[in-house]
């Protein structure tokens, strides 16, 4: 059965859309069918990162508009067959409203085996339109309390939105530099203070970055992904131990 997540943070840039991507490709590395939808209005970035940019003419507003068919606004990654995605409105105007949202994802999801949604920053309308018609959802943050409080704040409105299977994806960690700043004693600390389980832990790694913003993440699938590969297992039921020394 099709599952829908919705990858999201309450502070930008912590890697939700690293996280979205990467994630999306782990799965279709295990065979599955996965759709990623960015729902960053204005702001979108999976295109780029998994190498469709050049290619892409249609985006989600031009579906519910009706101005193409939903075939024309689907791209199929190079290099992940199986693998495709709908991008976000160029304007942060055409953002869909959640009840849209809720229609469209509800139509198309049981054509994919997993449906990524890649949210923007913070609980706003957009937010609630990437997690309205969401069966899970991944919360990512990075190790500092501003990054934290975002993550309670996304935990709490997604209780709200009745979401309770939720999990925390710790991203950028950077071991040195979480023992030097001293803010939490150790990620058990964080990971209470979010108040969610754990299903990931993604370092501080400049390959991810340099791969994903190239747009190469599909066509160089490096030793420094296969973190999103445990992910992946650890979402599809296996039990794959989390192993955190510091
Ligand atoms: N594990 C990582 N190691 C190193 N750099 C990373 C990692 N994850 C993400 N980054 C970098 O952090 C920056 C933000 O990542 P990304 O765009 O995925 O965040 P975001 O949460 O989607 O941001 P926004 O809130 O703007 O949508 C990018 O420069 C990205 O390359
Ligand atoms: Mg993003």
């Amino acid at each position: 059965m099709s599952q829908v997540i919705v990858v999201a943070s309450g502070k930008g840039g912590t890697g939700k859309t690293t996280v979205s991507t990467s994630l999306a490709l782990a799965l279709v590395r295990k065979q599955n069918k996965v759709l990623v939808i960015d729902c960053d209005s204005g702001m979108r970035g999976t295109d780029m990162m998994l190498g469709i940019t050049d290619r892409l003419v249609y985006d989600l507003s031009d579906v519910v508009s009706g101005t193409c068919d939903l075939d024309d606004a689907l791209y199929e990654c190079t290099g992940a067959s199986g693998l495709f995605t709908l991008a976000a409105p160029v304007s942060a105007e055409d953002e869909i409203s959640p009840q849209v949202m809720k229609q469209f994802i509800t139509n198309h999801k049981n054509d994919y085996d997993y449906v990524i949604v890649d949210a923007p920053a913070g609980v706003g309308s957009g937010f609630e339109g990437a997690a309205i018609a969401a069966d899970r959802a991944l919360i990512v943050v990075n190790t500092e309390p501003t990054s934290i409080r975002g993550g309670v704040n996304i935990r709490e409105k997604l209780t709200q939105m009745g979401i309770t299977d939720v999990r925390l994806v710790i991203n950028r960690f950077d071991k040195e530099r979480f023992i030097a700043t001293r803010l939490y004693d150790d990620l058990d600390q964080v990971i209470d203070t979010v108040g969610v389980r754990l299903i990931g832990l993604v370092p501080e790694d400049v390959r991810i970055s340099a791969l994903a913003q190239r747009g190469l993440l599909a066509t160089n699938w490096a030793s420094s992904s296969v973190v999103f590969d445990s992910i992946a297992q650890r979402l599809t039921g296996d039990n794959i131990p989390l192993t955190i020394k510091l």
